[in-house]
């Protein structure tokens, strides 16, 4: 029995070390759950506490309205830019003198402010992550948070303490150093977990159209899933028309069909993403991609469905 055990214990041993450093560090921090939850009630108060205009913020630094595509991965290319540029300007002046002060002086300037809206786009993005999700995305916006003190501390002993400007050139490097860590999290929350990316990019779905029921199957005013050439789907008849679009949230992958109607707008029962049946188009976020749009026909009391568009 004791031997059993052992190996047993030898066994998780082994598949715990198989898994990639990375995750198997975020995992390890589970202490990290508490202050990533306390983040997301702080940015949830915030945002409560802006009324009616607090939805529309939201939705602006998530990307929501105007980008249809996640703001923050965009403005974060600021900070990291800038901050390299500062880098390599700062030490060009330490080695060789022909490269002026100001210049890494300026980066760096550039790189706060830029980051200091990549935090705001960043932490907006964090309150509508999950679990392991949210572990890693708390990681990686601490570690972040981390870098732009240390950034602002370089910044206040270059504008206050001309004296301490090697010390102000060595900071700033170690806080870019730090940065790199802290992208490379970043990055494995995006293409190693899927934050941001839309769940519906990897469906194909019906270019012709499919049989997904019969007329009864769909009531008014009642949304229904069905499959379609491997597409989840969810129809709603409105009066009287059939609208359908792709059921799987493109935030996160929530089941619209089991969220509510207002009208002719579902909202996620996940993180509250809103979507209009009429166009699929996304009105509310976090989520920032449209869904799928289908379209659909009725001949002889069957239902049938095709995407309006390829999804690729
Ligand atoms: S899964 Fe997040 S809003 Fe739908």
């Amino acid at each position: 029995m004791e031997i059993d055990r052992r190996v047993i214990r030898r066994l998780i041993r082994q598949s715990r070390s198989q898994e990639r450093l990375l995750n198997r560090f975020v995992r390890s921090l589970t202490w990290m759950d508490g202050v990533g939850q306390a983040l997301q009630k702080a940015v949830g108060w915030f945002y409560d506490g802006l009324g009616a205009p607090g939805k529309t913020i939201k939705n602006l630094l998530h990307g929501t309205n105007v980008l249809g595509h996640p703001l923050h991965p965009a403005i974060t290319d600021v900070p990291l830019g800038a901050w390299t540029v500062g880098v390599l300007a700062d030490w060009l002046f330490v080695v060789t003198g022909r490269v002026p002060a100001v210049a890494g002086d300026l980066a760096l300037a550039v790189g706060v402010a830029g980051a200091i809206l990549a935090a705001i786009t960043g932490f907006t993005d964090h309150h509508d992550t999950s679990g392991f999700e949210l572990r890693t995305a708390t990681v990686h916006g601490l570690t972040m948070t981390a870098v732009l003190v240390i950034e602002l501390v370089s910044l206040g002993l270059r504008l206050w303490t001309p004296g301490l400007h090697m010390t102000a050139i060595v900071v700033s490097s170690l806080g870019w150093l730090l940065a790199l860590a802290g992208a490379y999290v970043g990055g494995h929350l995006s293409f190693g977990i899927g934050t941001g990316v839309n769940h519906n990019a990897f469906f194909a779905g019906p270019m012709e159209f499919v049989r997904v029921g019969t007329r009864d199957d769909f009531p008014e005013g009642e949304m229904r899933r069905v499959e379609a050439g491997g597409l989840p789907v969810v129809i709603l008849r409105s009066k009287g028309l059939l609208r359908a679009m792709g059921a799987v949230c493109a935030h996160a992958g929530g089941p619209l069909d089991q969220g509510t109607l207002d009208g002719e707008v579902v909202t996620c029962p996940w993180h509250y993403s809103q979507f209009r049946f009429s166009d699929a188009r996304v009105v509310g976020g976090p989520a920032t991609f449209d869904q799928p749009l289908l379209t659909v026909r009725e001949r002889g009391g069957v239902v049938e469905v095709k995407l309006a568009h390829p999804l690729q």
